[in-house]
């Protein structure tokens, strides 16, 4: 792709046009480098990202290291109790100090022990270049523009909620087809996900917008055991998302990691009351890997057909993808700001 080329690709997609006049953005942002390069920029180098729980890193010397596209972040707590965030690069020659997690006094680089304190500083004039952090309920957020401001949170209630697992998945697809999956407004859960659809009243599925979020809820259908009095699904720009249902909470954050390869980590979180039910729990759990294979069966079928020749951009369904609509302006946005 030439920079002209680039440049029409990005520009390709204007976000103040409404839904019902516009198309979806174009097939190269799901598959080219350079657009999945300025994303680290525009998008994951300025926005509030989850970065892990606070249960990780409970007490002083806790840390935990990981990545978000191009940003290796870590984030650990200091000796006075305060989280801290730094970038994950070693000012010697650039390695992941740590990865995984642990606790320790000082943060000793894996590759040749250069050693920074818990306050990311090695001496008066080195130190790790630090994050911005902020804490939503149990979740910890990063953002590397030093600039931006708090982050917008939702009132969530986090309340008697305790985390029981977390599952990886790694998925073969662009970061945003799994997103604008789940952000379909319920569209494909009759045809992809049929035990769901007995679950949801699809007639009562709403999508509200606001900021960076969207928020779709459905109420019980007729064999509602795992959801409760409804689902309730919350996205935050740019790739976390919140699903809440029953006595169940889970956050699934989406990572990129190649143009058509992405990682989705899922926490869940269980209410107090029935953790005792460890048959609910079970198959809690396993109905919503199932759902989770199901959503990366058909995210991978869209990557190989968004890949197609014959595939150019997409229409929207106008009464239901209001939350991809908002996601992709949110998204075009974001990368307009940043072309030269
Ligand atoms: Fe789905």
């Amino acid at each position: 792709m030439t920079p002209e080329q680039f440049r029409a690709t990005v520009l390709d997609f204007d976000p103040a046009l409404a839904i019902g006049e516009t198309e979806s953005p174009p097939a190269d942002w799901y598959t080219e480098a350079s657009v999945a390069s300025l994303e680290d920029e525009a998008v994951f180098g300025r926005s509030w990202l989850f970065a892990c729980r606070d249960d990780q890193v409970a007490v002083p010397g806790a840390w935990i290291a990981g990545r978000h596209g191009r940003l290796p972040w870590l984030v650990v707590r200091d000796e006075d109790g305060t989280l801290r965030a730094f970038h994950n690069s070693c000012r010697h020659r650039g390695s992941e100090v740590l990865m995984g997690d642990g606790c320790a006094a000082k943060l000793v680089c894996r590759y040749h022990g250069w050693s920074y304190g818990l306050d990311g500083r090695m001496n008066a004039r080195t130190h790790l270049p630090p994050l911005q952090v902020a804490e939503w309920g149990p979740l910890v957020l990063i953002n590397a523009d030093p600039e931006a401001a708090a982050p917008d949170v939702l009132e969530l209630d986090f309340g008697g909620l305790q985390w029981v697992a977390r599952r990886s998945y790694d998925v073969g697809c662009n970061w945003k087809a799994f997103c604008d999956n789940y952000l379909d407004g319920g569209y494909h859960i009759a045809h992809v996900h049929t035990s769901l659809d007995a679950q949801l009243d699809m007639g009562s599925y709403r999508t509200e917008l606001g900021g960076a979020w969207s928020v779709q809820t459905a109420g019980p259908g007729d064999v509602a055991e795992r959801i409760g009095e409804g689902a309730t699904y919350v996205f935050r720009y740019p790739s976390l998302m919140l699903n809440r249902y029953g006595p169940v909470l889970d956050t699934n954050v989406v990572i990129p990691l190649a143009p058509n390869r992405c990682r989705v980590l899922f926490d869940f979180w269980f209410d107090e009351g029935v953790l005792t039910d460890e048959a609910f729990v079970a198959r809690s759990l396993e109905q919503s890997h199932v759902t989770q294979l199901e959503d990366i069966e058909i995210s991978e079928s869209v990557q190989v057909g968004t890949e197609s020749p014959a595939f150019a951009r997409g229409r929207y369904a106008p009464r239901l993808e209001i939350a991809i609509h908002h996601f992709h302006r949110l998204l075009a946005e974001d990368l307009r700001s940043a072309l030269p």
